[in-house]
């Protein structure tokens, strides 16, 4: 298993340059678990990587819809939220596996459905030291290799 990286964020552009990097290595069926605290960005992290894609969709948290779809030039982004389900027999009723292959997923408490996805990449978010808009980013590469570049 790959290490993972950490990646500190020290505001919200350098979350958006973390989206640009995921975008350009991201392609379809992939899959990626975002998790963190309420408040923490895995919402925006989201929003900034639909932008990354060439999309200008308004992101908004799927808690409540559970899944938002988003169209970009290259392919759609599939966005969900695992809060609010039981557990993976009702995150697999959803049926964003329908339209996974063509797609990129982003779940947000996603760990709650990792068994759902062995590959995947998943994305913890926590609240940085170093001021109101700091985060810490750890990225687990999980079930196959993912092209990450080291980290800078
Ligand atoms: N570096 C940063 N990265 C991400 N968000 C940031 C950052 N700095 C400040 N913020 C702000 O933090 C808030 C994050 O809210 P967001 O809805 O994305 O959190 P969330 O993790 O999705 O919460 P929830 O668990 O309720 O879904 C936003 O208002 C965003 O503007
Ligand atoms: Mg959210």
């Amino acid at each position: 298993m790959p290490a993972d990286q950490v990646r500190d964020l020290a505001d919200i552009a350098a979350l958006e340059c973390l989206a640009e990097e995921l975008g350009d290595i991201l392609g379809p069926g992939d899959v990626v678990l975002l998790e963190g605290p309420i408040g923490v960005g895995k919402t925006r992290l989201v929003s900034a990587f639909v932008a990354a894609l060439g999309s200008t969709d308004q992101v908004t948290s799927p808690t409540y819809t559970l899944m938002h779809v988003y169209e970009t030039p290259s392919l759609p982004v599939l966005h969900l939220d695992a809060y609010r389900l039981s557990g993976v027999a009702e995150y697999l009723d959803l049926g964003a596996g329908d339209f996974a292959h063509d797609s990129i997923t982003m779940v947000e408490w996603g760990d709650r459905v990792a068994d759902a996805h062995p590959e995947h990449l998943g994305l913890v978010l926590e609240f940085g030291r170093s001021g109101e808009t700091s985060r810490r980013c750890t990225i687990r590469r999980r079930g196959r290799s993912w092209p990450l570049p080291d980290t800078p």
